[in-house]
């Protein structure tokens, strides 16, 4: 890699989180990127900065960004030494930056985790001290995050361009107890028909801390998720990336949409839940678009029309016991399950959720909510004509 500037073609990794490949390869599209190899938890293209900078404000469902530096076969420490110092590290790095090392490694010989993390460390350190003439290495500059993958005995060191997750978007400093990712909850709101149809209304009403509500007003406003945090990227000023940056946060600036009239119902139990909903909501400028209050789901006043319910309802894991989760399902049965305009999507970790529901799903996806495995139960209702 050299000569590194606003046009040089990165190798680009995208990872996602199980079961959302095809909802993030999906956005891709809308992105304009169509040049995309997808595998399990992974999606690769190729692009600039500032295409990297574009990924990380837009994507609303992945999990990060890496670049993928550089790729080579490797069984000896001696080797991955070796190859690992032959990389012009200096093109990337810049002086004073910060170069932290992950690892992770499967079915390869060089299985120690720790001693392959040294082993980069010092032999990119070895290189910077080379190039740059000293006999220290200053790491109080800007961080590049790197990760050493060992896979089959192939190295392949990536550099995290996000930072912090693409969940973290900053609006969320109050979370609820059992809050959902906000990656998660962007992709229940593309994978129902609140996405198709732009008059329906969206009724959370076990809304918590307001995930699911925020980002499907976040979604019909076209607020891009990375408007109101930092990314890593930001820093690099010797690879173009702060103008990068400018860039891609001025185009998607461009693009929110304050005009459109929105519905969106979001409610819950809990007093001190809507409080922490209405604030992160606030701090968005979305306070106008959802309607917030509480109330028990079994008081709701709702009608058979063509409105999008999305919501997890307590899982049992974290929240409540077995029995009173399935007492909650028999309930939001005999609540919803007459509804047959009305389109449905629960997320619940509950197994026997549509046993006690009284009603089979339409379509059961399984997705995961941090480590814990769930089905997102989906009851069509009134379809768009789209579908
Ligand atoms: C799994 S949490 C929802 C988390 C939410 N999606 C978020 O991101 O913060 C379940 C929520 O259901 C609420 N809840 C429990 N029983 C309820 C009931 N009978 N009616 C309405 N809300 C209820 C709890 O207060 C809790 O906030």
């Amino acid at each position: 890699m050299e000569n590194l500037n606003l046009n040089h073609k990165y190798k680009i990794i995208i990872t996602t989180n199980f079961g959302l490949e095809a909802v993030v390869k999906r956005e891709l599209f809308s992105l304009g990127y169509d040049k995309l190899k997808v595998s399990d938890r992974k999606i690769e293209l190729e692009g600039t900065a500032n295409d990297i900078a574009r990924l990380n404000i837009n994507l609303r469902c992945a999990e990060r960004v890496y670049i993928a530096l550089t790729s080579f076969k490797t069984t000896s420490f001696e080797e991955l030494f070796d190859k690992t110092y032959s990389f012009n590290w200096m093109d990337i790095i810049k002086k004073g930056g910060a170069f932290p090392v992950n690892g992770k490694s499967y079915k390869s010989k060089l299985f120690s985790i720790s001693d392959s993390q040294r082993i980069v460390k010092k032999a990119i350190a070895e290189r910077l001290k080379s190039e740059y003439k000293t006999d220290w290495v200053n790491e109080d500059g800007p961080r590049y995050q790197l990760e050493i993958d060992l896979n089959s005995d192939i190295a392949t060191i990536t550099l995290d361009t996000s930072g912090r997750g693409l969940h973290r978007r900053g609006y969320r400093t109050r979370a609820g107890d059992a809050p959902l990712k906000e990656t998660l909850a962007a992709a229940l709101v593309y994978l129902s028909f609140y996405s198709l149809d732009q008059k329906r209304t969206l009724i959370d009403p076990f809304c918590g801390s307001g995930t699911i509500p925020i980002e499907a007003a976040m979604i019909k406003r076209n607020i891009a998720p990375g408007l109101d945090r930092e990314f890593d990227f930001m820093y690099w000023d010797n690879l173009g990336f702060d103008k990068a940056y400018e860039e891609a946060r001025s185009e998607a600036m461009s693009k929110i949409d304050f005009d459109k009239k929105l519905s969106i119902i979001a409610s819950d139990i809990d007093k001190w839940q809507i409080i922490k909903a209405k604030d992160n909501a606030s701090r968005l400028g979305l306070e106008d678009d959802i309607r917030f209050f509480v109330k028990d789901f079994r008081k709701l006043d709702l009608r058979d029309d063509h409105s999008v319910l999305i919501s997890n309802p307590p899982y049992g894991v974290r929240l409540g016991e077995e029995k009173e989760i399935e007492k909650l399902s028999i309930d939001l049965g005999e609540k919803f399950s007459k509804f047959k305009n009305l389109s449905l999507y629960f997320l619940t970790s509950f197994d026997e959720f549509e046993h006690f529901f009284g009603r089979k799903a339409d379509r059961k996806r399984k997705l995961y909510n941090g480590k814990i495995k769930t089905n997102y139960y989906q009851y069509y209702g009134n379809k768009p004509k789209e579908v």
